[in-house]
């Protein structure tokens, strides 16, 4: 076998990450937008020693599993990977359900399939402005991405046809719109504020340069202020969904401290303040804790208190009394030393979010040893994409 080479295989099952599954004699073929039961022409991209990844030339049958992707460049572009599915959260569902190997809630969809994100990041070059090509730094030129809503593809068709020479453009926001500018030349950023009233803050190379310096979200009756950087969950209305099923499932009590780690800007730590005595934030990254101290007076709540600090050196450090603990980590997941710190800190309950099964599967194991799991609920927060969330309550044994 070699690259370039064309084979005929059958799909006989699909990745984590959405691709179709196919085996030559015994050696497995990962090939995007090919599902089980379909047979193609699939030419090969990559050899590696244990596996090859291949392309699909031509299809010879359609699984009943399959629809038309609405977007024009599925087949390019590596933002999206399960828009061929008809059932893009049974997908999901059934992967929770193979790496984590525990009874599984049913799936929450996300209340909306297309135009969801609150946050993209658009790679730009020579007057090409997309994301890049599956497996390349190469970018796929996009006139009109379905993830994010009309409003924003009308300020991305302005950017495209305004400005030049652009290295990087970030539209963030729902109602309030924030636009960053990259470039590698100068940049008059005042005739795209002054195009559209939803702008409210535009940026140009990291730099402030007109409107405010943050926008405003609502979630939950909360206010948040975000600035360019910090991280918000970028599906707000599917993040409604997860904040109130977080206070279903913890069944705080209003004598409660609660510990809420890796807190991004406070969205947590807020959402549940008026449910309990007190709750302590821990975030490390400082741009995201001014934010979250932001958002703290802006919604007048005064019983949460905000630590910028590594979670796991804050952990080691901490023994009061808790009830409950938090965890949202990013997707490497928790530190070993963190894990058995959340076991030492004997808390009656840990709610563990998390964006990643495989760090999320390999740190249940360990806390199972000390805390049942109670639920696992799957949050669809990222339609089009093999990603999804997993919310899991754990009270201890
Ligand atoms: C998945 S986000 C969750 C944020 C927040 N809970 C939310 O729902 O918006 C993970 C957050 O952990 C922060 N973080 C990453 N490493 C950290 C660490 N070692 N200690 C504390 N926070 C960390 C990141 O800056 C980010 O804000």
């Amino acid at each position: 076998m070699k690259i370039s080479e064309l084979l005929i295989l059958k799909c006989t099952d699909l990745t984590n990450q959405g691709m179709g599954v196919a085996h030559l004699d015994r050696f497995p073929f990962f090939v995007s937008n090919l599902l089980p039961g379909e047979e193609a022409e699939v030419e090969i991209v990559s050899l590696r020693s244990k596996f090859g990844i291949g392309k699909v030339k031509k299809r010879f049958n359609d699984s009943p599993d399959r629809v038309q992707p609405i977007c024009p460049y599925f087949d390019i572009c590596g933002g999206c990977q399960t828009m061929h599915m008809k059932d893009q959260d049974a997908f999901k569902f059934n992967q929770v359900n193979k790496i984590l190997k525990r009874v599984t809630r049913p799936l929450v969809a996300s209340p909306q399939q297309l135009g969801y994100r609150n946050k993209m990041v658009f790679k730009a070059e020579k007057n090409k402005i997309g994301f890049y090509k599956l497996r390349s730094n190469e970018i796929v030129d996009i006139d009109y991405c379905y993830l994010q809503s009309e409003l924003k593809n009308n300020i991305l068709t302005y950017i495209r046809e305004h400005y030049k020479d652009l290295t990087e453009v970030t539209i963030r926001g729902d109602e309030e719109i924030m636009v960053s500018l990259s470039s590698d030349s100068p940049i008059n950023p005042k005739p795209l504020f002054n195009h559209f009233e939803e702008i409210r803050s535009v940026y140009v190379n990291s730099e402030h340069q007109m409107g405010e310096r943050l926008i405003t979200k609502e979630i939950n009756h909360i206010k948040f202020n975000l600035s360019l950087d910090s991280f918000f969950q970028v599906n707000t209305l599917q993040t409604e969904f997860l904040y109130k099923k977080i206070v279903e499932l913890a069944e705080f009590n209003k004598d409660d401290t609660v510990l809420d780690l890796y807190c991004g800007v406070g969205s947590i730590a807020l959402s549940i303040a008026r449910d309990v005595k007190k709750v302590i934030g821990v975030e490390i990254n400082e741009q995201a804790m001014n934010d979250a101290n932001i958002n703290k007076e802006l919604n007048r709540i005064d019983n949460v208190e905000f630590v910028c600090q590594d979670a796991t050196v804050f952990l080691a450090d901490f023994n009061e009394p808790i009830n409950t603990i938090i965890v949202d980590p990013p997707r490497k997941g928790l530190a070993p030393q963190g894990i058995t710190d959340i076991i030492n800190s004997k808390a009656d309950k840990v709610i563990y979010v998390s964006c990643d099964l495989m760090t999320l599967n390999r740190d249940l194991n360990l806390l199972s040893q000390h805390y049942n799991i109670d639920t696992i609920t799957p949050f669809d927060m990222f339609p089009q994409t093999y990603h999804v969330e997993a919310l899991v309550l754990m009270t201890r044994q």
